[in-house]
């Protein structure tokens, strides 16, 4: 997640971008930069770290006359956080500015480099602007050039892309990440989203995928596959705190609705029907590597819980899972086969930094699974992957969770693959369950509606168990976890076969059980623990593909093929459940009492 900003028109056009890009700021803050052309002189500003960097920098420049300009705040994927990496991407000539992510930019990379385009970044965006200057020197104009350049890219892109050779106009395509073009008059302003142009601009139109086109004052043409295309103009909202949530209530609900989008990112140019590839673990060799173990707090914790199924049934790799907290003053015996695996949405909880650091004291190979690159726990690290979550506001985590959950799984598969622990045959299966992943997350209206109206039977008792079994019962402390966090009522999460031996006499009909039941998975098994808490009169909602005839409440899941594909499908339930309990009894959903997004306190 990176944010754009573009304007075209006499103002001045530093305030524009760095203003517009404040508002960005939270889809990542590790550099940024801008270009401007004014008078068909071209300038270019960058700096690393928060936007703050680039004001201080950009101090003594002004822009006040008929120009063109882009801006970007960057959240790294490809290559570190460094100025060379920061956006606008220069050519000879022009400079591009991008966010999502160029799959096929090792193919596009060499081909440029074989005919000499020299590469100064790491990033996949650079290739974008190589490209266009390609075409542009072999004699097409500016906008042909364009054309087939976008024609040549695969993945997810909003790009702006400017040059002298066409000093008044932005170019500009969209597919998969957001883009909007604003209307004032004859000023034209581009943005991720709505907040920079409020007050600016009072049009919008809303880019679709595959759409692209060229700018200059006062004339904006748009084209898709189809040929030229209308321009939809909206009237624009001027409520920027709800524009912000782009009309969800809280951040924690956008962000649930973003799953889909978020593991589809995390997924891109690792998992395909030919298998996972992880660019990042070139340098982990796997050699001598017998076993794994997990450290992590919260719903890290519970994220490196699940995994442990999936790394021992799949990669037949020994699997051990620690609270950070608790693995740190344990005294615990460090095996230097042992492959020592940290996962935190925030790089910076104090306690998993610290496990890792005792970890890499006793010589055992270190992996992060992070959402925050130049975080300290990535740097700590041998060797990190990246979830692509994007910035999470909301200080329970959950599409933090979903893209971590993705990435263990993709990894186990890689693991099981590389120790031939797999056949092809379930291989296969597994691929092919994975890529129906971004669907299975997309909330539809009747199942949230559905949720909004049982929660109202939810707000009371003296209890909630959360129970499943397998990678559920780490789901289950999940749906707690966040039940608790947000809305301040007791609730637990339990292996369901577990019940028996003690919580069981808790049960009564003020003990709200939330039954996580799979179809794919120990279903008999699971239902046997429901009806021994239904016959103890406890108050059951159940959660599964199958109607139960026990259940007092029932919410109806569809994917029921995979085991996966039921626990994403399931965590999203959860997720709305604990938000939907939690707003009806008017509590800050984003900011919960006592807790903060980021720990790095013991
Ligand atoms: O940033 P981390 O993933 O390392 O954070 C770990 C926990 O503090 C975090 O997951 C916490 O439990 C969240 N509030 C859960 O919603």
């Amino acid at each position: 997640m990176c944010g754009i900003v573009g304007y075209i028109g006499p103002k001045e056009k530093k305030e524009i971008i760095l203003d517009g890009l404040q508002e960005l700021e939270y889809r990542g803050y590790d550099s940024a930069g801008m270009a401007v052309i004014e008078d068909h002189k071209l300038q270019n500003f960058k700096a690393v770290g928060k936007l703050v960097n680039l004001r201080e920098k950009t101090k003594e420049y002004n822009s006040d006359g008929f120009g063109i300009s882009i801006g970007h705040t960057r959240w790294a994927t490809h290559g570190k956080p460094t100025e060379l990496n920061a956006h606008p991407h220069l050519g000879k000539y022009s400079y591009v500015v991008h966010n999502g992510i160029i799959e096929n930019y090792q193919e596009l990379k060499q081909e440029l480099s074989d005919e000499g385009f020299v590469f100064l970044s790491q990033t996949d965006t650079e290739t974008i602007v190589h490209l266009f200057e390609k075409y542009h020197n072999s004699g097409l104009n500016s906008f042909d050039a364009f054309q087939k350049t976008i024609q040549r890219l695969e993945g997810a892109f909003a790009i702006l892309l400017i040059t002298e050779a066409q000093s008044d106009t932005i170019f500009f395509a969209k597919n998969g990440s957001p883009m909007l073009i604003g209307f004032d008059s004859n000023d034209v302003y581009f943005a991720s989203s709505d907040t920079p142009i409020i007050g600016k601009a009072h049009e919008v139109c809303y880019l679709n995928d595959g759409e692209y086109g060229y700018a200059r004052p006062g004339d904006v043409k748009l084209f898709d596959s189809n040929g030229s295309k209308e321009i939809n103009k909206k009237p624009l909202v001027t409520n920027k705190a709800m524009a912000q949530k782009e009309g969800y209530r809280f951040f924690m609900e956008k962000e649930i609705y973003e799953q889909s989008t978020v593991v589809s990112d995390t997924m891109i140019g690792r998992a395909s029907a030919n298998g996972i590839k992880f660019e990042e673990l070139s340098s982990l060799s796997l050699e001598g590597i017998t076993s794994i173990k997990i450290c992590a707090c919260g719903t890290s914790y519970h994220a490196a819980l699940a995994s442990s199924y999936l790394f021992e049934r799949l990669a037949k790799m020994r699997c051990s899972v620690e609270i950070a907290s608790e693995f740190r003053y344990k005294e615990p015996l460090l095996d230097p086969d042992t492959l020592f695996i940290t996962i935190s949405q925030s790089g910076e909880t104090a306690d998993t930094l610290e496990a890792l650091k005792m970890a890499k004291k006793a010589g055992l190979k270190s992996l992060t699974i992070c959402n925050m690159d130049n975080s300290s726990i990535v740097r700590e690290s041998d060797a990190a992957i990246l979830t692509r979550a994007g910035i999470e506001k909301g200080v329970a985590s959950t599409k933090a969770f979903a893209t971590q959950m993705m990435v263990l799984w993709m990894l186990s598969l890689k693991f099981a693959k590389e120790r031939g622990t797999i056949s092809d045959e379930k291989f296969s299966e597994e691929i092919t369950a994975m890529l129906q992943v971004p669907k299975s997350l997309i909330i539809s209206d009747k199942l949230h509606g559905k949720i909004t109206r049982l929660s109202k039977r939810y707000l009371h008792g003296h209890g909630f168990f959360y129970i499943g079994r397998d990678i559920f019962y780490p789901l289950a402390l999940e749906g707690a976890l966040k039940l608790k966090e947000i809305s301040y009522l007791h609730a637990e999460g339990y292996p369901a076969g577990e019940m028996k031996h003690g919580p069981i006499a808790l049960a009564d009909a003020e003990l709200f059980t939330i039954a996580l039941m799979p179809q794919t998975s120990h279903y008999d098994k699971i239902k046997s623990n429901v009806e021994e808490l239904s016959a103890r009169d406890a108050t059951i909602l159940s959660i599964s593909p199958l109607p139960f005839e026990l259940a007092d409440d029932f919410i109806q899941t569809d994917h029921a093929t995979h085991p996966m594909l039921e626990f994403f499908e399931m965590m999203v339930v959860t997720q709305l459940l604990a938000l939907e309990i939690s707003i009806r009894l008017g509590n800050d959903v984003d900011m919960p009492r006592n807790l903060a997004k980021s720990v790095t306190v013991e």
